[in-house]
């Protein structure tokens, strides 16, 4: 994802846009790598939000914004980014709403800047092969979680819960996301390339793939 911001990166200042960015796991790792970047961040939760303001402090722009509202970026800081990146977050959104935002997206860049979205997003020529990459994949998570390595979602979000600074705010995410997530839409790649291309970018394509997962990029 860096890397494609770095081969499109022209005169300073970066501007970059970390889409549903949450606790801003994107934004701390664009500015190691661009220090000078000017980072937008939106997101809805308002606990995640507190600890990405925790941890970004003044180094990026904090917008809380619902992407299923079409007027989310009137409070942007900026128009005309270098980039958009955002991960694991767009399965939240339906279809129609996700095609229009892409073409928001595309609108919120300058020429020549880049989308990446980074996701669940399976190969549908694989069925077969992704169906076990996934099994193995719940294995491997299974016996973390058995280990105590890693926190499942839901132990994650008990954990924040006890937290006196994060409790009433998890409380507030509960109203928002009343079933704790949005509902999850996970089309293949291919649904991905073709709303983009549609979505009127110049060139689209895969980044990247990992089992299931896949970074699409397109290119304004
Ligand atoms: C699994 S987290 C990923 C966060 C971050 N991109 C990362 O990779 O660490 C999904 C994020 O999408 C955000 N999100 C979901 N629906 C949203 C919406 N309608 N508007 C804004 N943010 C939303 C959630 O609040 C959450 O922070």
């Amino acid at each position: 994802m860096l890397d494609a911001v770095d081969a499109v990166r022209e005169s300073a200042p970066l501007r970059l846009l970390d889409l549903a960015g949450g606790t801003g796991t994107i934004s701390l790792r664009a500015l190691r790598r661009f220090p000078d970047a000017e980072l937008t961040l939106v997101d809805l939760d308002p606990a995640l939000l507190a600890l990405a303001v925790a941890s970004l402090g003044d180094r990026a722009t904090i917008v809380t914004a619902d992407l299923k509202q079409p007027d989310w970026h009137t409070t942007l800081p900026h128009r005309g980014y270098d980039a958009v990146l955002t991960a694991t977050a767009l399965h939240w959104l339906p279809a129609d709403r996700l095609s229009t935002l892409y073409a928001e997206l595309r609108d919120l860049l300058r020429p020549g800047g880049l989308l990446v979205n980074a996701d669940y997003m399976p190969e549908d020529t694989l069925p077969e092969l992704t169906k076990r990459l996934l099994a193995r994949a719940e294995q491997r998570r299974a016996a973390r979680y058995a280990a105590g390595a890693t926190l499942s979602w839901s132990q994650w979000w008990d954990q924040a819960a006890q937290d006196p600074t994060l409790r009433p705010l998890v409380e507030q995410r509960h109203v928002i996301y009343p079933s704790g997530h949005s509902p999850e839409w996970n089309p293949p790649a291919s649904w991905h390339l073709n709303a983009l291309t549609e979505a009127g970018f110049r060139e689209v394509g895969t980044l990247w793939r990992g089992g299931a997962d896949a970074a699409v990029v397109a290119l304004r």
